[in-house]
């Protein structure tokens, strides 16, 4: 049995559900946001809702796809929380149309989903999988005929596997392996989708795939890290590159993961202790994978450490790297308090989680710090970004179903409280046009499995039911006038 289903039968549900709107995680709940409305934010503000494939698809062998690092990952023992996978995740490859009408209902006007590679591409290059390319086509046009925009991302983390057999990430040869998958898809789709994101949080999937092996190939050590880190930066400066010469009128974008980043020990007498570790943490978590697309070349002021990156060049790379994107999608989830530490060597400092620091968090201890997204936009945006969008922002509490509905208040208290930091960067001057909410429904949390639910919607992985969540009601009011 699952723990959800134990919470449930031993009625500690609502004992959970007291304990969370009145315990230390639902602080949120009790300061006096000013009120938004949508309308604050220009009638352009794009908001839109986002999901990704392998979180949501399910049908993993089905229709001739193809499998990817994640779902050898998952099918190994010991990966994941309580040993899910996404073999069915929330079946978005059959109720995509319900989905993308649900969406429609709370008055979004964009749906971000990404593409499956290994579903187009079974083995990653060469023969296409039809029933696959047919797939998107049905979504994308679902979309349109629902008035919503498709936005695409072309890698949300599913590598295919046969492609994973010949190194993933750190073999050079991805490079022509991506724009051979990047070219298709931009062919195919190109007509009828406009706005198009490289890749998702390259920090992320790299950082955790291929130096922690957290995730999904499960790689770990310094130097992969290095290597497959150039790579995923060549790789996102390509795709740019590939989008635009295959779509004219493209809006190009790639998504960042960013957080803001404090010093552990606090006070003017204190701070300086820790500054070093906070620049440090700063160059691998928010500088890293941006600036070397700028001409800015990695952040080896930042990150000493980085400098070994330069074995891994090739003559043209610095120039390579480069690639002016239209929009900058920016991904923010929890603020990093960073300490002096000996270890990692690599990066001589450490995080202090969220949990000791005594913050208030969400399910997944992510410290919840609306502030940091504030910051973060007034950060990137000294890049002189023409464009930045909020590509995810949301926030995963337990959630329970009363009499068919979900009361999720903390969560409407969260976006708030986020909103208004990002309405205040936007009326500094930054350029801020759009916010995604992450997620359109609950769905697969990676190693976490189905536990951390960041939807909208409610969805029962029994019976795939899905319930709107008064947040998604709240988001369809608030959007109502747009
Ligand atoms: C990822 C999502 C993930 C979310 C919440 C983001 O980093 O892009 O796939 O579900 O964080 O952890």
């Amino acid at each position: 049995m699952k723990r959800r289903d134990w919470i449930k039968l031993n009625g500690f549900g609502m004992a959970s559900f007291f304990l969370s709107i009145h315990g230390k995680k639902s602080l949120l709940i009790n300061k006096n946001y000013p009120e938004i409305s949508s309308i604050d934010f220009g009638k352009d503000f794009l908001w839109g809702a986002a999901c990704a494939s392998y979180q949501v698809e399910g049908a993993w062998n089905i229709d001739g796809k193809g499998p990817s690092i994640w779902d050898s990952f998952t099918h190994k023992k010991g990966k994941i929380h309580q040993g899910d996978n996404g073999n069915t995740a929330t079946d978005f490859y059959h109720r995509y149309a319900e989905d993308i009408a649900l969406l429609k209902s709370m008055n979004f006007k964009v749906f971000r989903f990404s593409i499956s590679w290994s579903r187009i591409f079974p083995s990653g290059t060469g023969e296409i999988n039809q029933k696959g390319v047919e797939f998107y086509h049905k979504v994308i046009d679902e979309c349109i005929k629902n008035n919503i925009e498709p936005w695409i991302t072309l890698y949300h983390w599913d590598l295919p596997q046969a492609l994973e057999d010949k190194g993933g990430w750190t073999n050079r040869e991805i490079l022509d392996w991506f724009k051979e998958y990047v070219s298709f898809c931009t062919l195919e789709y190109g007509a009828k989708v406009k706005n198009w994101m490289v890749m998702n949080e390259p920090a992320a999937f790299v950082g955790l795939g291929y130096m922690l092996g957290y995730h999904a190939p499960g790689k770990k050590g310094p130097y992969k890290f290095l290597k497959a880190t150039h790579h995923a930066c060549l790789a996102m400066a390509d795709g740019g590159r590939m989008i635009r010469k295959n779509i004219t009128d493209a809006n190009i974008g790639t998504t960042f993961s960013c957080s803001h980043i404090d010093p552990y020990r606090d006070g003017p007498t204190n701070a300086y202790k820790d500054l070093g570790a906070v620049k440090r943490m700063d160059a691998l978590l928010n500088r890293l994978y941006i600036e070397p697309s700028l001409g800015l070349g990695y952040p080896i002021d930042g990150l000493p450490a980085l400098k070994r990156i330069h074995r891994y060049f090739e003559p043209g790379d610095e120039e390579r790297l480069k690639f002016k994107f239209d929009f900058i999608g920016l991904q923010n989830y929890f603020r990093v308090v960073a300490k002096k530490s000996i270890f990692p060597p690599f990066l001589w400092s450490k995080q202090i989680s969220a949990e000791k620091r005594g913050v208030p968090m969400n399910e997944m201890n992510f410290e919840v710090y609306p502030e940091g997204i504030y910051s973060v936009i007034k950060q990137f945006s000294k890049y002189n970004i023409d464009n930045i969008i909020i590509t995810e922002n949301g926030v995963c509490y337990k959630d329970f179903i009363q009499n068919g509905k979900i009361h999720d208040h903390e969560r409407i208290a969260f976006f708030k409280a986020y909103l208004a930091q990002v309405l205040k960067a936007k009326k500094e001057g930054a350029p801020v046009s759009g916010y995604f909410v992450w997620s359109l429904t609950d769905n697969f949390e990676w190693s976490e499995g189905y536990e951390p639910r960041f939807g909208l919607i409610h969805v029962d992985f029994n019976t795939q039911k899905r319930t709107i969540k008064d947040s998604g009601l709240w988001f369809k009011k608030f959007l109502l006038h747009k």
